[in-house]
């Protein structure tokens, strides 16, 4: 549905993406994920038109980017800092915005009842913006996204800034639109880790990895154990033996100890361990989680290999 390959953007010297390639399929909940300055925003603000590639191929829904006016019908957006009219109502800004958007006028009124209600915002709709708490602002921005009932949906870091609980709001909420391909930006791959079911990861404006995130997460639950030999000598044989298991997938030596990693940490921890002390004696050995950040630089130096 959405698909970008080898897309440049340069802000006069400032190189802010330096080859992103996405793809989402139609249908589906993807993320967009890395650090801040990663080019996320940027990559936003080309699919909805508002910033031209300096190169690349764009396209959502089998139309190419240029023809801006046939790509803005198919999508909706929500800004990093969505900008709303603090001194209307929430139901007049909806609506405001719904009759910007093209729609008839039976239809607005139709269209604004159908988001406020599936937004959960029935309750506030006649309260004035400015009152809002931040969730509550958020979810009127994404009201107006939705107003026009659009296919694609594009979100800025649509969760940032709010509390656990609007989160998991937040999250029901677009899990439960039925049939729209979500595109949702963040800087934390757990944020979106429940909602998307593939993701791409950005890194200095480009792209690190494009996975399936059922993939992804048994890459980063990727668990090691460290293996600390009482006689030193032992750590390169020691090594050699563990890295001959079927359970490890890779045994390199540390200082004074062995590194394993396993997939299945549960089931294999135990084996590497009860392997190791039958080779060599053990002074120590403790289990380790590959942190999202440690995925992150060895990704990096690997040129986008797990
Ligand atoms: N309008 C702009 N002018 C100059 N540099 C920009 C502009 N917008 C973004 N950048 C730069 O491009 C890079 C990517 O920014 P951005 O897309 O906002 O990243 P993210 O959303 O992942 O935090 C950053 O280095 C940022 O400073
Ligand atoms: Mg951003």
């Amino acid at each position: 549905m959405i698909t970008a390959d080898g897309i440049f953007k340069n802000y006069g010297k400032t190189q802010a993406l330096n080859n992103v390639s996405l793809h989402v399929e139609e249908g589906t909940i993807h993320g967009l994920i890395g650090p801040n300055g990663a080019g996320k925003s940027t990559t936003i603000k080309i699919l909805s038109t508002l910033v031209r590639p300096t190169r690349g191929e764009v396209s959502i829904g089998g139309v190419p980017l240029k023809k801006g006016r046939a790509i803005r019908k198919q999508i909706c957006v929500v800004p990093e800092t969505p900008r709303l009219h603090e001194y209307l109502t929430a139901r007049e800004e909806i609506t405001s915005y719904a009759r910007l958007s093209g729609l008839g006028r039976a239809q607005v009124s139709e269209r604004v009842s159908a988001v406020v209600k599936e937004l959960d915002l029935s309750a506030v709709q006649n309260q004035k913006i400015s009152r809002f708490s931040t969730g509550m602002k958020k979810r009127v921005a994404l009201a107006l996204a939705m107003v026009a009932d659009p296919p694609v949906l594009l979100l800025d870091e649509p969760m940032s800034g709010l509390d656990p609980v609007m989160r998991r709001q937040f999250k029901d909420t677009i899990l439960g639109l039925e049939g729209k391909t979500v595109l949702v930006s963040d800087h934390d791959l757990y944020t979106v880790d429940e909602l998307c079911t593939s993701v791409t990861i950005l890194q200095e404006g480009r792209t690190l990895i494009e996975d399936n995130i059922d993939s992804l997460r048994r890459k980063v639950g990727k668990v090691s154990v460290e293996i600390r030999p009482q006689d030193p000598k032992q750590i390169h044989n020691l090594a050699a033996e563990l890295q001959q298991m079927s359970h490890v997938t890779m045994a390199e030596v540390e200082k004074d100890s062995v590194v394993a990693s396993v997939n299945d940490p549960e089931k294999d921890i135990p084996e590497v361990i009860r392997r190791a002390s039958i080779y060599t004696d053990i002074m120590e050995a403790k289990p380790s989680k590959i942190s999202l950040e440690e995925i992150f630089i060895k990704c990096a130096a690997e040129g986008g290999e797990l």
